[in-house]
């Protein structure tokens, strides 16, 4: 089955330091479109940015699950499937869906401006 991916808006390459555009939707259904830094992750994004319930207790080690999010269905193929490592975390995220990702292990690059991923209504 073909999946519809979303086209990245960046015309720019891959670079350190580009800003890619990172789409979160809230608890409360607020989004928050920012500018994030090619080479970091989502996670990192969010808790510059001051996103509510994104709290990434173990900062970035893949060792809380608190930076867990859903990714919206359109990205979660350019996204991709959690490592091995990650999914043995995500067994300790609140209401795991198939597009559960945790934040810190998302790589900002161009090929995911636009994504959009949304907070679970509570962290682990
Ligand atoms: Fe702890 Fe992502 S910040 S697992």
């Amino acid at each position: 089955m073909q999946t519809d991916v979303p086209k990245p808006t960046s015309a720019f390459p891959n670079q350190i330091g580009f800003m890619t555009k990172i789409i979160f939707i809230g608890r409360d259904g607020t989004r928050y479109d920012l500018d994030a830094e090619n080479g970091s992750t989502v996670m990192e994004t969010a808790i510059k940015s001051g996103v509510p319930g994104i709290e990434a207790e173990c900062g970035g080690a893949c060792s809380c699950a608190t930076c867990h999010v859903y990714v919206d269905e359109a990205w979660a193929v350019r996204t991709g499937a959690p490592e091995p490592m990650e999914e043995d975390m995500l067994d300790f995220a609140y209401d795991v869906r198939p597009t559960s990702r945790l934040s810190c292990q998302i790589r900002v690059s161009d090929a995911l401006d636009g994504l959009t991923v949304s907070v679970p209504k509570r962290q682990a």
